[in-house]
């Protein structure tokens, strides 16, 4: 019954998940934009939760930050509760000088840092993508919604804080959008687990100006990301 970090009855959970880093947030939006809303899991309060949108069944649960706690969640989802969809919905810092705070993007591929993906392809890289069903329904309903999307690539690093100045130009250049902490490895255990995998993502800072969003502006736009999600869910 259940696994290691999730105490839950299979079942419990949704086929699709929308995955926040911050269980805090996870119960805010299954408040705010669910019905009939049950609480499946307490364990380190990385909270979950599942309910109705739409008629439709959906669970929205922490991943906490970083891609060592993101694995372990998605490993057990996808492996004891059978989700067949999981939509990292989260913030990212731009290293694009253009991209504005609240820019929401659909992030196509992850490059990254992941030691879990350097060990385990033995030294090379594994090219990180996004489900290609789920990227195109979330394009199309943006586009229904009318909320500005870019598509593109991101970063996922373990590394927040770092003292080279200069870490992101070669990924600037490489037309890398934005940089967070989950994606790289979402996307390759989906993918080695039979599942399918997103990543929405809201600008938060911009890391080559120094932007940052005040907080009335990222709950707005962070209210965007969720809905994309959940209509395409
Ligand atoms: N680095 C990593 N993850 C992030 C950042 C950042 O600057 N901003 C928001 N998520």
């Amino acid at each position: 019954m259940g696994s290691f970090h999730i105490d839950a009855k299979v079942g419990d959970v949704a086929e699709t998940i929308l995955l926040p880093g911050d269980p805090l947030r996870a119960k805010f939006m299954a408040e705010k934009m669910l019905d009939d809303v049950v609480c499946y899991n307490k364990v380190r309060n990385m909270l979950g939760f599942t309910g109705m949108y739409n008629g439709k069944r959906v669970s929205i649960q922490g991943s906490g930050m970083g891609m060592g706690s993101t694995a372990i969640y998605v490993n057990e989802l996808i492996k004891t509760y059978n989700v067949k969809n999981l939509i990292r919905v989260g913030t990212c810092g731009a290293i694009q000088e253009q991209l504005e705070v609240g820019q929401v993007i659909l992030a196509m591929s992850a490059s990254g840092d992941s030691g879990a993906n350097t060990a385990y392809f033995g030294g090379m890289h594994f090219a990180a993508t996004a489900d290609f069903g789920l990227l195109m329904k979330a394009y199309e309903t943006a586009q229904k919604l009318n909320i500005p999307t870019i598509q593109g690539e991101i970063f996922s690093t373990n590394t927040f804080y770092d003292d080279d100045p200069n870490r992101w130009d070669k990924w600037e250049k490489h037309g890398i959008l934005g940089v967070e902490m989950e994606s790289q490895i979402l996307f390759t255990l989906a993918k080695r687990l039979n599942a399918k995998a997103l990543t929405i993502l809201t600008v938060s800072d911009n890391i080559k100006t120094g932007a940052a969003a005040p907080p009335q502006e990222r709950e707005q736009s962070y209210s965007d990301m969720f809905r994309i999600a959940l209509e395409l869910a």
